[in-house]
């Protein structure tokens, strides 16, 4: 082949250029931690995001008898009907404000939902509003979308609850979309009611969107989940993501939902017909099922969570020198140990390299959580038990080396 012919094989579009990030160091002390894993060492892995319950034996039981009667073909792009019933008959129930199969759509995951509402709100160079600190999926879609982004800054001050009137200054004539995420991944945090309502109102009168990630909606502990819905008094503007990754542990299942107005949801009925050209007919069936039927092993699970939660934030109030907020929803904690080391990147790699424990550094969530770590959740209590020992002998080392 000719070298001009080949060269135009290393060529690619703008997209695949900006999709071509350095994640930064996030995930340097995880994959390390999985090799090591991998060649048998004996690591405390808790720097996963995925449930480790299995999915309910009903819904997959669900799923299987679908497939056996034939639920395998093709299903309209914006989602069966069935399972969109069963959405908007959750959101009624959790919201003041009805809600209709018209508003919803269904999608393989959260993630693709979010590029589909992104998708059909903003241009390339629009702004978008975002809360720092933050899931660190959503990067990568802003990125693709070529969009500008400013921020808010949650800080541990306020329990990383991002505040109305840092909202309404950071907002410009420019913003197009404010995107926020309550409960909060990686904090925890779940936005109050008043704050979510003035932000409502005040993104209407300015002509914004005001779009929410609630996959952690069905997960909290002491306070109930204040959905955007209920918050709002009008709908005009409002856009609520949701799914069943965290919740129902199905996050290999992939199925997360939009609800939106009619309008934005036949433009995003267009676009998943030309993007995922729907999902599979028997996992929306399970998942149909999953909402009308599965409240008790929510429940449960979300309960596993809690105890989880208190026996490491227990240990933690035992630790020297650290700090941590005891979450109100989600599987992580994060905890500042700024006070002991200041590089939370360095202190993740020592940790493992020492204790043989992987957590995240929390810069990798944004300004907010900088000097803090993230720990996980979704390991049974021994292991839990196991990682907190690790993390207490290497703060008790790092301490005496001052
Ligand atoms: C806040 C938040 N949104 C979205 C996702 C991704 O959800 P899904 O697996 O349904 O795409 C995650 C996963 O960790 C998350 O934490």
């Amino acid at each position: 082949m000719s070298d001009l012919k080949q060269s135009a094989f290393n060529q690619f579009s703008n997209l695949s250029a900006r999709l071509n990030l350095d994640s930064g160091d996030a995930w340097q002390v995880h994959d390390q931690a999985l090799v090591m894993k991998k060649a048998g060492d004996d690591v405390v892995m808790l720097s996963i995001g995925d449930p480790d319950f299995r999915t309910p034996e009903p819904i997959v039981d669900n799923a299987i008898s679908h497939m056996r009667v034939g639920r395998t073909h093709y299903s309209p792009a914006l989602g069966e009907l069935n399972l969109r019933r069963a959405v908007a008959d959750y959101e009624s129930r959790i919201s003041p404000l009805a809600c209709s199969e018209n508003e919803v759509s269904i999608y393989p995951g959260v993630t693709s939902a979010i590029y589909s509402v992104m998708s059909c709100l903003l241009n390339a160079g629009d702004e978008v509003l975002i809360v720092d600190p933050l899931y660190v999926g959503y990067t990568p879609i802003l990125t693709a979308l070529d969009l500008k982004v400013s921020v808010v800054l949650a800080s541990p001050e306020y329990q990383f609850e991002p505040q109305l009137n840092d909202f309404k200054s950071a907002i410009t004539d420019d913003t197009k979309v404010v995107f926020i995420n309550t409960p909060g991944n990686p904090t925890g945090a779940i936005i109050p009611l008043e704050t979510l309502q003035a932000l409502a109102s005040y993104c209407l009168e300015k002509g914004i969107w005001l779009v929410c990630d609630e996959v952690y909606s069905m997960f909290t502990y002491e306070k109930p989940h204040i959905s955007l819905r209920t918050a709002a008094k009008q709908l005009e503007n409002v856009v609520v993501i949701d799914g069943l990754s965290k919740s129902h542990a199905m996050s290999g299942w992939r199925i997360g939902w939009v609800v939106a107005p009619a309008e934005l949801t036949q433009h995003l009925g267009r676009f998943s017909a030309m993007s995922i050209f729907g999902c599979p007919q028997f996992i929306q069936d399970a998942a149909a099922f999953a909402l009308n039927n599965d409240e008790y092993y929510v429940r449960e699970m979300c309960a596993q969570y809690q105890t989880r939660r208190d026996l490491v934030c227990a240990r933690l109030s035992q630790m020297p020198g650290v700090k941590y907020l005891k979450p109100e929803s989600g599987m992580f904690i994060m905890v500042d140990i700024s006070p002991i080391y200041k590089d939370d990147k360095e202190f993740a790699q020592k940790l493992l390299n020492a204790e043989k424990l992987s957590v995240l550094p929390g810069s990798a969530f944004g300004t907010g959580t900088t000097g803090h770590i993230r720990l996980s959740l979704v390991q049974p209590e021994n292991i839990l038990t196991e990682g907190c020992n690790r993390l207490e002998r290497f703060l008790q080392a790092c301490l005496s080396d001052q």
